[in-house]
């Protein structure tokens, strides 16, 4: 049987989801005191394990594994003996062998994670695999909205996105952020539309339970919240754009349309953000930007993740998978500190 850990947003549900989202509440007040850490995970291993390239993704596994007192170790292909030619398979055989407990891996091919969580004894977080999935993004922009809908409302934030209508704008065909982000909002229900060209669109979304429109302005007068994606050019295998300016003219949140928009429209990146193609300088910087919210609560929503996976030695952590694992009391566990083994 394989013990994956967390591929896709499926493996969660709507439950799993919210289960995350709370635990992450606990350990944003963590991240918030003067100590930021609780012996929850001493004793054991995290490896990030990335084969393409990545900034928030990797620090911010790495600063939640280091917050829940477990030690880190970081793999990183570009100076490895991947350059001698060593294959993924003995390459994260070698890794587990070293004894590690998670192994967070990036790869540029969709499926690679899922494929290592069959060969190795670790669990195994998806943290991005080609144009598949990413779902502990699409976790912290859930738990990043909420939070701002919630402050909006003046109120404690709700478990679900009931009533809250999101854009994603731009290449969705390339984006495993869009495929992970569409299943987590829809669960927390979210009405969710695309918007951009029909060649940076998947060829089709029957079963996205997803609206598709190839008109910015026309989008943005509907909608709560506007997610630009990054274009992915690393996977622009063909011409699928006329250029940059045009696609930016189209597609892009630039100075002139945000000036036509809603005071109250949020707007949201994964990053890294190309400013001045998918959003310009001032609006990623303007109080209507969850960006810095989305990065910062990164942190506790992968402590979350982690914590989950590994507190009590739980072989079947997420809801869809085989049981075998108690409720976690987060209060508990959190203040209550470690469980070695
Ligand atoms: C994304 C990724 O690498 O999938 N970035 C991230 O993890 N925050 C999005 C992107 O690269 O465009």
């Amino acid at each position: 049987m394989s013990r994956a850990g967390l591929l896709s947003i499926e493996d969660l549900g709507r439950q799993g989801i919210v289960e995350i989202l709370h635990l992450a509440d606990s350990f944003a007040e963590v991240s918030e005191r003067s100590i930021p850490k609780v012996p929850a995970l001493r004793g054991k291993t995290v490896a990030t394990v990335f084969f393409e390239s990545s900034t928030r993704t990797r620090l911010s596994f790495e600063a939640a594994a280091k917050r829940l007192s477990a030690d880190t170790m970081t793999f990183t292909a570009a100076t490895s003996s991947v350059t001698k030619g060593e294959s993924l398979r003995d390459t994260v055989e070698t890794i587990d062998a070293l004894g590690v407990d998670v192994m967070v891996v990036r790869h540029g091919s969709s499926g690679a994670p899922a494929q290592v969580a069959r060969w190795v004894e670790a669990y195994v977080v998806n943290a991005g695999d080609g144009q598949h999935e990413h779902p502990t993004q699409a976790l912290l922009d859930c738990f990043t909205l909420r939070e701002a809908m919630a402050r909006r409302a003046g109120a404690d934030p709700v478990d679900d996105l009931a009533g809250v209508r999101i854009a994603i704008v731009g290449d969705v065909r390339h984006s495993r952020v869009a495929r992970s982000c569409v299943l987590a909002f829809r669960a927390l229900g979210a009405r969710v539309v695309l918007v951009g060209p029909p060649t940076l669109l998947p060829p089709t979304t029957e079963g996205w339970g997803v609206e598709v429109v190839h008109d910015l302005d026309t989008a943005l007068d509907e909608v709560d919240v506007c997610y630009l994606l990054r274009l992915q050019s690393e996977r622009l295998r063909e011409a699928l754009l006329p250029s940059l300016g045009e696609y930016s003219e189209r597609y892009g949140l630039t100075r002139e349309r945000a000036r036509r928009l809603d005071p109250d429209l949020l707007v949201m990146h994964p990053g890294p953000m190309i400013r001045g193609v998918e959003i310009a300088a001032e609006i990623a910087s303007s109080p209507r930007s969850l960006v810095t919210r989305q990065v910062h609560n990164g942190v506790a929503v992968r402590m979350a993740v982690l914590f989950r996976l590994l507190a009590g030695d739980l072989r079947a952590p997420f809801p869809g998978m085989p049981a075998g694992a108690g409720a976690v009391e987060p209060a508990v566990r959190v203040t209550g500190g470690a469980r070695s083994g």
